[in-house]
């Protein structure tokens, strides 16, 4: 049977996704319930990540520990890749050790390089362009908030081409809702069927039920610092943007946070942010798509 990666969405129909979600449901509420759930005994994850990662690496391996299964993180520095070991020879071998592999790295191709050379499911655990795990919770954390997805106004407030803009973006193609992307010119996503940009945040935000942000500098961008600080200035999810939402608007962040760049201490900390639910709803959206990948 071929194996099944998870780089991008639409590496899940959509029928899967509805599955996903009312699955991670199931296992939220059986987690609170304190039941037992175990299947994934037996099975083992590694985890290799080229860029630093406090939710994605937790949340994956107690996911696995939580399914009866196990988890190992490998991080890129102390292999030998770092003395020269190829990616595609990496993967191979890990592929000898694992059931299923996630991935965080820096350029898209180097992720199609991994997930070519692995015999196992690779997971994208975030790259340049996508960062799809991140969307599953989002997700769910939208329903579970509003009730339901489709015909949602969404704005995504900051770096148009980051990867969390193109997910937010695969995703409103995948699950018809509206998308704005407020952005300054510079930092806009390519053109797409469908999805409104705006270089005016006052604008993106008027009557959206659910506002998206993202920190201005994404790791590897360390070096544009100043330039990106003085591009994003403006784009500031603060209160005032927040009220020209609709009153009932969720606030969302994949987190880590910068309070005071990209999002206020007032709206992160406020009622309508539901930004600690959506890292949690990390845990139950993985327990899900392991189950797929691996079940
Ligand atoms: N949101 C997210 O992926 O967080 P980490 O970088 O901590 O994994
Ligand atoms: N856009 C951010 C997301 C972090 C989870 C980054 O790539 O650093």
């Amino acid at each position: 049977m071929k194996k099944r990666d998870f780089l991008k969405l639409a590496d899940l129909s959509h029928a899967e996704h509805l599955s996903l979600r009312a699955r991670a449901v199931e296992l939220k509420a059986l987690r609170q319930n304190r039941a037992l759930v175990e299947t994934l005994k037996g099975r083992t994850l590694g985890l290799v990540f080229e860029k630093p990662s406090t939710r994605t690496r937790v949340s994956f391996e107690a996911a696995m520990c939580q399914l009866g299964g196990t988890a190992l993180s490998l991080p890129m520095a102390e292999s030998q890749i770092k003395r020269g070991e190829t990616l595609e020879d990496t993967a191979r071998v890990l592929s000898r050790y694992v059931d299923a592999l996630v991935f965080r790295t820096f350029g898209d191709q180097r992720l199609e390089t991994f997930a070519r050379s692995a015999s196992v499911p690779v997971i994208n655990g975030l790259s340049e362009g996508a960062h799809p795990v991140q969307l599953l919770a989002d997700l769910m954390t939208v329903e579970e908030r509003l009730g339901s997805l489709g015909g949602r106004r969404v704005a995504f407030v900051g770096d148009g081409a980051s990867n969390m803009a193109l997910s937010w973006i695969e995703a409103a193609n995948l699950f018809q809702f509206q998308l704005t992307v407020a952005a300054p010119a510079g930092y806009q996503p390519p053109a797409t069927p469908g999805i409104r940009v705006t270089e005016d945040a006052k604008v993106g935000v008027i009557d959206a039920d659910v506002l998206v942000t993202d920190v201005w500098l994404s790791m590897g961008q360390e070096d544009e610092a100043a330039k990106r600080r003085a591009a994003f200035a403006g784009f500031q999810l603060d209160e005032t943007l927040l009220r020209r939402a609709s009153p009932k608007a969720i606030v969302l962040h994949c987190l880590p946070a910068h309070r005071g760049e990209e999002i206020s201490e007032a709206v992160i900390e406020g009622p309508q942010s539901a930004v600690f639910d959506e890292a949690e709803n990390r845990l139950h959206t993985q327990k899900a798509l392991l189950e797929v990948l691996l079940g």
